[in-house]
């Protein structure tokens, strides 16, 4: 009976109610505004001086992708007919040390991947060779192909990056690797490669979303410059005592609360919270992942035994059908909010550029969150339909995968 209360309650904690996507969505229009004319928003609006391809650009391309535990290379070869044959795309894991230690280290390490996929492929390493790098952290642009690093996210915080022009530190171990005829013609960040690599092939597309190990999105302003929102980081939201203490106990208290909130970094760290009083052995922090969320609401059986299986993994071996029939409730508000929260945030980035929906526009969107999650991309156009009535039809979401390399390829043609 407690339980039962208890769970009624976090259920009316996380929902989130039509009105309150509705004021969401004013305040994030306010919040844009503000930092689009300089002001102290939680929005950064960060000018990207890259506009939407034409789909007539051509050539062989090399692209980098880093930003998530994972950094791939890939070849591309635009046809410049709004086609591109199919990309080669190598996979390399990223040690803590490269994601915690000495920014060098991680940078000489790209370079050593870069070599490694040239060595594979029959590329010639001395020869010119224009390069994408897809860079997906908040980065102070300052041309097309130079930005500093403003602050790491996701985890991530190797030395000697934050404030630093990051084409420059991949420059130098390009140099130190004999890798110096490898320039790098464009930095950009992964919404913006999702955006360009989709519109590049769909003119309709105007805004570029990941949802994954990060969250954020961008879309071109009224001057056509796209604008990387960094919408991790807009802070007018309901938060409960769950995402508060979650905050408090992060390395970056007070920053990326709408990620925290949303991405799979995060959303598995909330649902252990809300369940560790039942489960005590997932007690400590990082203790349930994200994509368990994913296993736990795909669990359709009868005894939930799936969820069982996972659990005895955990080393929680003898959990009661009680506790994992709540597991699964906690999951399930907490990826339903989220889902919510991303329909509300895509909603206020395409009725910022046309408030009626008076045109089509297609929405490109990454990540694991959106594309592994049995029921996230439901919920999210669920909520989306909620919100427009039937003018949702002019909004189509589109899982666009590795696409946040082939666009900084395509921007490097540009
Ligand atoms: C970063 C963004 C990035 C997003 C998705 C966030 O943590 O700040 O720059 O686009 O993750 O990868």
């Amino acid at each position: 009976m407690r339980r039962e209360k208890g769970l009624k309650k976090i259920e009316k904690t996380f929902r989130i109610p039509l009105p309150e996507i509705r004021k969401f969505i004013r305040d994030f229009h306010s919040e844009m505004q503000k930092g689009l004319s300089g002001g102290r928003g939680s929005l950064k609006m960060i000018h990207t001086y890259v506009e939407k391809p034409k789909g007539t650009e051509k050539g062989r391309l090399l692209a980098l992708d880093l930003g998530g535990t994972n950094f791939r290379v890939v070849a591309l070869e635009l046809k410049g007919n709004r086609k591109m044959k199919a990309p080669l795309i190598e996979k390399f894991v990223l040690k803590k040390k490269h994601i915690i230690g000495k920014g060098k280290v991680l940078f000489d390490f790209i370079a050593d991947c870069i070599k490694t996929f040239m060595n594979k492929h029959n590329m010639p390493i001395g020869a010119k060779q224009k390069l994408g790098f897809t860079f997906s952290f908040p980065v102070k642009k300052k041309g097309i192909a130079s930005g500093a690093l403003l602050r790491w996210t996701k985890g991530f915080s190797a030395s000697g990056v934050e404030g630093e022009d990051v084409v420059k530190l991949l420059n130098g171990s390009l140099r130190r690797k004999g890798l110096s005829n490898t320039k790098v013609a464009a930095l950009a960040n992964d919404t913006v490669s999702t955006l360009v690599a989709r519109s590049y092939e769909d003119p309709n597309c105007d805004v570029g979303v990941i949802l994954g190990t990060g969250t954020n999105a961008c879309y071109p302003e009224k001057d056509r410059m796209i604008i990387n929102i960094e919408w991790g980081n807009f802070n007018k939201l309901r938060r409960t005592s769950y995402d508060c203490e979650l905050d408090e106990d992060s390395g970056n208290t007070g920053e990326q609360i709408f990620e925290k909130m949303v991405s799979g970094m995060y959303l598995g760290e909330v649902a252990r919270r809300l369940a560790e009083d039942l489960l005590p052995k997932i007690r400590f922090p990082g203790g349930f992942k994200s994509e368990y969320i994913s296993v736990v609401e795909s669990d359709t059986s009868k005894g939930l035994t799936i969820t069982n299986r996972l659990l005895k993994k955990l080393e929680i071996r003898n959990s009661k059908y009680a506790d994992r029939k709540f597991l699964k409730e906690a999951c399930t508000v907490v990826s339903t909010r989220a889902a919510r929260l991303a329909a509300a945030a895509i909603s206020s980035v395409v009725t910022r550029m046309d408030p009626h929906l008076s045109k089509r526009h297609t929405v490109a969107i990454d990540g694991s969150v959106y594309e592994k999650h049995p029921h996230f991309s439901n919920r999210v156009k669920a909520a989306i339909k909620e919100i427009f009535g039937r003018k949702a039809l002019r909004i189509k979401l589109v899982l666009t995968k590795d696409a946040s390399a082939k666009g900084a390829a395509i921007i490097a043609a540009i």
